[in-house]
């Protein structure tokens, strides 16, 4: 069965071809290669055939896509809402004269902020700095947080740079150049940019060769799976971890002034803590004067069956920025706190500073989330995706092994020994699905994904395991 938000939806996965790439596919792909570097290429799509959860490539394969372009297609492939949004007066006006932000703003700015990105601001936060990717909104984060810390010491807002500080930040010196740092976790990622890198710890092929900043990074909390069976175990890795970033606070000679961390590790391998593991994390922060950063850009915008991951933790008081991208189609980060402005203007500054033609589509995105109710959608999806997988794992043992995500709706992954091989048989079966980390197969439908398309995703699972 189709898509019942959409019509027009594929009935279900079709081949065209003995393999992928095709005939056209790889025709494409040469001509491509003598001018864009295509070894990184999963598949060739062809956008303008793909619809809802399904892309379609050159040569009419058809496939059910449940990594939806690395966990960043909200509402479906040429969704009718979005494509009525880009043809508005508005959109063409945002793309044709692309201000300037900082500089220029539209005077309907504020009201497309107001009305799109802060409508879903996380709780505590009703400010938004908008950016390019995630891991721009990520070292934007970064420069803030370090912006406010040295603004702490310095004694206010109102206390002027000195002369040392002034000339010694154009050598790249300190104390122009603070001696101050950022922690992140390891298997962490938050970007490829120079900042966000030096938080990255998930594989040193993102790293080789880059200078990279003096940083801490404290252990994340490896759980083991089944949860149920590893309580004490999981509990102990938890409090280990906070312990060490306690100590890290106190002790690295470069001090953090903010730890950065994903709700649920995801390029790293989809690495779960608990609830009451970030709330201790937002306890030994604030407890230490040190800002938490949330890195919701894989997590963020309805996938885990929460508008924000981190709405399922309880917090004891908000994180000081949530950062975001992906499924939000625009990029940045929010906050509350009027202090994490920094005191003076171009001091966080680009030349685009986001781009209004992809707020006005995010806008698009929370609007469709809200008529379709797809947060709470994706949750009920996700609880019925995660049970029929509990009943594959028990079938086939070691094949779903260390299944995560339950109650957390389709963030979904588990690990198979032979991943690589299994994502490929995906594929051959008409499925397009993606890894993470070393051995993790993981699930990143839309939030458009239905009980329907998860039946369909589940036959094709089974069909792999017993095809070896
Ligand atoms: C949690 C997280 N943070 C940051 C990034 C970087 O985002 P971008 O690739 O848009 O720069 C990613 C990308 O996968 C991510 O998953």
């Amino acid at each position: 069965m189709a898509s019942t938000f959409y019509a027009g939806e594929p009935e279900g996965p079709s081949l065209k071809t003995e393999s992928i790439p095709g005939p056209k596919s790889t025709e494409h792909l040469t001509q491509l290669d003598k001018v864009f570097d295509t070894r990184s290429v999963n598949m060739l799509a062809d956008y303008t055939k793909s619809f809802g959860n399904y892309i379609v490539d050159p040569d009419g394969n058809t496939l059910l896509d449940v990594y939806a372009q690395i966990a960043s297609i909200p509402v479906g492939y040429n969704n009718p809402a979005l494509i009525k949004a880009a043809q508005t007066p508005e959109m063409i006006q945002a793309l044709v004269n692309r201000p300037a932000l900082g500089n220029f703003p539209s005077h309907d700015w504020a009201s497309i902020l107001e009305t799109g990105a802060l409508k879903v601001a996380p709780k505590g936060c009703n400010q938004v700095f908008t950016a390019m990717a995630g891991s721009d909104a990520n070292e934007t984060a970064y420069k803030a947080a370090f912006m406010w810390r040295r603004q702490k010491e310095r004694g206010g807002p109102t206390v002027e740079f000195t002369e040392q500080e002034l000339n010694s930040s154009m050598n790249n010196q300190s104390p122009g150049a603070s001696q101050l740092s950022i922690m992140s976790f390891k298997t962490a990622f938050h970007g490829r940019l120079f900042g966000s890198l030096s938080t990255t710890r998930s594989k040193p092929i993102h790293k080789l060769d880059i200078p990279a900043f003096d940083w801490p990074q404290a252990t994340f909390p490896l759980l083991k799976y089944p949860l149920e069976e590893h309580v004490e175990e999981n509990a102990k890795a938890e409090a280990d971890s906070l312990a060490e970033v306690e100590d890290l606070i106190k002790n690295y000679h470069l001090p953090p002034c903010a730890v950065v961390v994903e709700p649920i590790q995801s390029e790293g391998g989809d690495n779960h803590a608990s609830p009451a593991f970030f709330r201790g994390l937002r306890e030994v922060t604030k407890k230490h004067g040190v800002l938490l950063i949330v890195d919701e850009v894989q997590t963020g915008v309805g996938a885990t069956g929460k508008f924000w991951a981190h709405d399922h933790w309880d917090l004891p008081s908000p994180p000081d920025m949530v950062t975001f991208s992906k499924k939000a189609q625009t990029a940045g980060y929010y906050f509350g706190n009027p202090e994490l402005r920094p005191n003076k203007p171009y001091r966080q500054f680009n030349t685009w500073m986001g781009d209004p033609a992809r707020a006005l589509i995010y806008r698009a995105i929370i609007d469709e989330i809200e008529r379709l109710n797809l947060v709470e959608h994706t949750a009920k999806v996700g609880d019925y995706l995660y049970g029929k997988l509990e009943a594959l794992a028990a079938k086939y043992p070691g094949e779903f092994a260390n299944l995560r995500g339950k109650g957390l709706g389709t963030f979904i992954a588990f690990d198979n020994p032979k991943r690589d091989q299994f994502l490929a048989k995906a594929k051959k079966f008409g499925v397009n699905i993606g890894g993470s980390g070393v051995s993790a197969v993981r699930l990143r439908p839309m939030l458009i994904f239905e009980k329907q398309h998860a039946d369909i995703l589940l036959k094709t699972l089974e069909k792999i395991v017993t095809s070896w």
